[in-house]
């Protein structure tokens, strides 16, 4: 019996994992290109995402999973984007417009 509570443990931790619809599960990984705060041109290429809107956030974001959007690198985002929903990106874009 202990096994199986194990087993469910584990499991019911990758569900939540892949369904994360919290802002700062999403955007942890970004942090490394783009700033804690986003605060800085990822990789000295991009925009400082900070200070922009989440409408414009979320069009980039949505663009780039598209494969509509984006400069010379955009290849860069389409591979961190690719995995999420519009409803995480949106997520993601209005929390980003809500850093101070
Ligand atoms: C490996 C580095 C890297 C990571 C990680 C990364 N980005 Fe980016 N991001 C870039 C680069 C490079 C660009 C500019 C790409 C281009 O269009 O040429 C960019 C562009 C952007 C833009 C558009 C800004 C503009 O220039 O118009 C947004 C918004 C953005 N990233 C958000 C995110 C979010 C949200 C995450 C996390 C889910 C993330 N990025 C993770 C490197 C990264």
């Amino acid at each position: 019996m202990k096994k199986l509570a194990l087993v469910t443990v584990l499991i019911v931790g990758a569900l939540s994992l892949m369904a994360a619809n919290d802002a700062k599960t999403l955007t942890a990984k970004c942090a490394g290109c783009h700033g804690a705060d986003f605060g800085k041109k990822a990789l000295g290429v991009s925009k400082v995402v900070k200070g922009m809107k989440a409408e414009e956030i979320a069009k980039a974001l949505k663009g780039y999973k598209a494969g509509t959007f984006g400069g010379a690198m955009k290849g860069v985002m389409k591979g961190q984007i690719a995995g999420y929903s519009d409803k995480q990106i949106e997520i993601v874009a209005k929390y980003i417009a809500g850093l101070k």
